[in-house]
């Protein structure tokens, strides 16, 4: 079987997402890219994840063509691609409807850089994209928009979120320290007071994971 590896990861992520409670029913869809060639491989469309085998999840070409597979892709394919096709470095998108990102997206408050682990993961704040209609073309271009050429995170106005990484490893870690951080950042504003860094102690500590020490 063609590709297995990438499906296996779009498999496991997609398994490990539910179990952490950031998707739930059929809601979300995660992608992995093949760096040789280049091809994709997409959560299919509406199939529950623990039914999924490698066999059911297909793989697209940048332009959300499925070169091999029976099932159709998400729904959200052409935002998937749209992403890769304009991020080189990026081989893994992961879209959720997590809570908190949510909550975030609707209350209007735009994911501030208050927690450490953000910091390595999301060293931007994570902007709010306007609301699209699922699975549309211009969903597709507002969170293209939104990542720009080096964000990691989006949140989707009443919709969710969406994380991109280099690896499906690095974006799943990105997917739930941003709900993690969007958790924190809710109750603090519930408690009247939210935070931030201050923005030069910030950068000292961006420069210190550059360097490779951890935080
Ligand atoms: P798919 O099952 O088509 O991936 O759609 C789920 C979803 O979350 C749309 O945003």
């Amino acid at each position: 079987m063609k590709y297995r590896e990438i499906r296996e990861q779009v498999i496991e992520a997609s398994l490990k997402a539910q179990k952490l409670g950031l998707i739930r029913g059929t809601s979300g869809n995660i992608s992995v890219r093949c760096e040789d060639s280049g091809l994709i491989a997409i959560s299919p469309t509406s199939i529950p994840y623990e039914d999924l085998t490698p066999e059911l999840v297909p793989l697209v070409d940048l332009d959300g063509n499925v070169v091999d597979g029976t099932t159709k892709p998400s729904s959200e394919c052409p935002m998937h691609t749209a992403v890769m096709r304009n991020r080189k470095d990026v081989n893994a998108v992961v879209h959720t409807h997590s809570k908190f990102s949510t909550i975030l997206s609707i209350i209007g408050q735009e994911l501030p850089l208050i927690t450490i682990p953000l910091l390595g993961y999301a060293p931007t704040p994570a902007p709010i994209v306007p609301f699209e209609i699922p699975g549309s073309a211009a969903l597709a271009e507002a969170v293209v928009k939104g990542l720009g050429e080096k964000g990691s995170a989006v949140l989707m106005e009443n919709h969710g979120m969406l994380a991109v990484g280099s690896t499906i490893d690095k974006a799943m870690t990105c997917t739930e320290y941003i709900e993690e951080g969007a958790e924190i950042t809710f109750y603090c504003r519930l408690a009247g007071k939210v935070k931030g860094i201050d923005p030069q102690v910030l950068a000292e500590m961006i420069a210190i994971l550059k360097s490779g020490r951890a935080l």
